[in-house]
């Protein structure tokens, strides 16, 4: 049985979509900036873990959502090259939770949608047991022509230009074009992101898409990741279309 906050927070969803133009320009690629994980647990009494967690399942919802109003493309932020600093047990914890997504209930959830997956990021730095569960992952659902969904994993904007540069470099190509730089970059063959949410009332840019966020709009909650909601959803749909709407005019 849905309790009383879960309720309201499906009543204001509601009425949020009704404020949508779904007539009207949509974002083709929505990135975001999952923060707030470790406030949402501490602030409960509850290890960073918990907020973990409870960040994976508000993931999953993300999805849906995002699958459910047509997005092409959806890249989520979930562990940055300067995550490694973190307790080792906390590293751990996330890493374990990636295992724990991968399932093949998932994979048939994403196979039943026609959602592609992608992991994002400097994969070579996780053991081999992740990188093949991410590879799996990636075979599976490699044929579906529906939303493709990134995982920024090990991520960071710096090194990934500077990677695509050195792969330019290495080929002897030191006058390449901008189609031939953006073409090395993990995010090749999406369209730049148009949207970019941030939740946990944090505005920074983290390094995350630095090539690929040059004309995107960010939009920041102050609620944290796992707090994230269809209501919240909508209202960064709905954000997204009121600036697109003054820019065209
Ligand atoms: C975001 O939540 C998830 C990851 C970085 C993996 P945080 O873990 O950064 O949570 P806060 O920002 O400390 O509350
Ligand atoms: C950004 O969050 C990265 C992710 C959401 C995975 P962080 O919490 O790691 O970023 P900083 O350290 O506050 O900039
Ligand atoms: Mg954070």
């Amino acid at each position: 049985m849905m309790n009383f906050s879960k309720l309201k927070d499906k009543y204001k969803a509601g009425k949020m979509k009704k404020r949508i133009n779904w007539n009207g320009p949509l974002p083709a690629h929505i990135a975001i900036m999952m923060d707030g994980n470790g406030r949402w647990a501490t602030r409960q009494g509850l290890p960073r873990t918990a907020g973990h967690l409870a960040g994976m399942n508000a993931m999953r919802e993300t999805i849906r959502f995002c699958h459910k109003t047509h997005i092409r493309y959806l890249t989520l932020y979930a562990f940055s090259t300067e995550n490694w600093k973190r307790p080792k047990e906390e590293v751990d914890y996330i890493i374990r939770l990636v295992h724990a997504f991968v399932t093949d209930r998932t994979l048939n959830e994403l196979n039943r949608n026609n959602i592609k997956v992608n992991f994002i990021g400097d994969i070579s730095r996780f053991d081999l047991d992740t990188r093949q569960i991410m590879q799996h992952a990636a075979d599976v659902t490699r044929f579906n022509t529906g939303m493709t969904v990134n995982f920024a994993v090990n991520y960071g904007g710096r090194s990934e230009i500077v990677q695509a540069v050195k792969s330019l470099v290495a080929e002897g190509n030191s006058s390449f074009s901008m189609e031939e730089f953006e073409s090395r970059l993990y995010t090749s063959g999406c369209p730049s992101p148009e949207l970019i949410i941030r939740t946990s009332g944090e505005k920074r840019l983290s390094g995350f898409l630095l090539w690929q966020s040059a004309q995107a709009g960010p939009w920041y909650t102050d609620e944290m990741w796992p707090s994230f909601n269809e209501y919240l959803y909508y209202q960064a749909l709905h954000a997204y279309q009121c600036r697109k709407v003054r820019t065209i005019s």
